[in-house]
Formats: C-alpha cells, sequence, structure tokens
C-alpha cells in the first residue's frame, strides 16, 4: 500500500473497528477510533455523553474529532468512526480530506444477529428489526454517496475484508 490514510464509515455492528484494527495490524497504520477519542476526551462513555448531554452535543464532538485529524497532516491512519458521522455534510468533507472513506457495507438483518446483546450505543436501546431497519434506511443513501469505495462485508471474514481492501488501494 502507498501512503495513504482510510476512512471507515458504515453503520452500528458493520466491522469498522474489528476491520480497521485488523487492517492497521497488518500494514503497520496507525488505527484511530472517533468514539474512542470523544471517550477520552471527555472522559465519560458513549452512553453517559447521550444522558447527560445528548445527542447533538456528542455530534459535535463528533465534528470536532474530525476537524482535529483533518488538520493535521500526519499519514498511514485507519481512522474508524461512529456510524452517525456521514449525517453532517461538513464530517463527510472533513473525511474526505482526512483520507479515502471505505462504506463497510452490511445489512440490516446481520446488524440485528451482530448486536443482539450490545448494550453501549444509546441508540439501539430498542433492537428490534423494525427499528435498526428504520434507522438503517436513513442512513443508507449518505453511506452510499460518502464512500469513495463500497465493500460488501455480509458473510465474509475479516481476512476477506482485509485484502478486499488492500486490494482496492
Ligand atoms: C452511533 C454509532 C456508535 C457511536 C454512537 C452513535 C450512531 O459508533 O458513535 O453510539 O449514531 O450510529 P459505532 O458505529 O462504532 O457503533
Amino acid at each position: 500500500m502507498i501512503d495513504i490514510n482510510i476512512v471507515l464509515i458504515g453503520f452500528m455492528g458493520s466491522g469498522k473497528t474489528t476491520v480497521g484494527k485488523a487492517l492497521s495490524n497488518k500494514n503497520n497504520f496507525s488505527f484511530i477510533d472517533t468514539d474512542d477519542l470523544i471517550t477520552k476526551e471527555e472522559k465519560k462513555q458513549i452512553p453517559e455523553i447521550f444522558n447527560e448531554y445528548g445527542e447533538e452535543y456528542f455530534r459535535e464532538l463528533e465534528t470536532n474529532v474530525l476537524k482535529e485529524l483533518s488538520s493535521n497532516a500526519s499519514n498511514n491512519i485507519i481512522l474508524s468512526t461512529g456510524g452517525g458521522m456521514v449525517m453532517r455534510e461538513k464530517n463527510v468533507k472533513l473525511m474526505n480530506k482526512i483520507g479515502v472513506i471505505i462504506y463497510l457495507k452490511t445489512t440490516p438483518e446481520v446488524i440485528l444477529k451482530r448486536l443482539q446483546n450490545d448494550n453501549s450505543r444509546p441508540l439501539l436501546k430498542d433492537k428490534s428489526k423494525e427499528n435498526i431497519i428504520k434507522l438503517f434506511n436513513k442512513r443508507e443513501k449518505y453511506y452510499q454517496a460518502s464512500g469513495d469505495i463500497i465493500i460488501n462485508t455480509n458473510n465474509k471474514s475479516i481476512d476477506k475484508i482485509v485484502k478486499e481492501i488492500e486490494g482496492c488501494i
């Protein structure tokens, strides 16, 4: 791979963190996760931030993280982003400034299975199929439009997804 930054986008549970870590280990890239940066900076977990300050506050923190990263000229970074990042146009501009945007595309059915026992995501307190599909449908067009590269992840191993990404870069 050449000198580049990769920005991973996709719905909650699409594998951004797992794939990002595997890709960075294999290629000696630094792995950065926007949720991690936010929780470190705020010294609070994401559900606490949502509970105490609300979603809009969290969205501002996300934009601030992207602003900071985009003004910093580092290379060879894999950036895993929160699933709601694409919903602000300015975030998409900032992500484009940071690097190549890769959409990890996963169907709501697979997401539903993966997140069944997860309690860390405030927007998925209601884990009914209807809720996940509703949120997914609202966001899907933004993921599609923002991704420079789209990788289907359904029924693929992490290794296979990593190799596909490597083949595109
Ligand atoms: C969110 C996704 C989460 C986290 C927060 C909000 C969203 O990140 O940023 O709970 O709006 O989709 P992951 O996509 O890493 O789960």
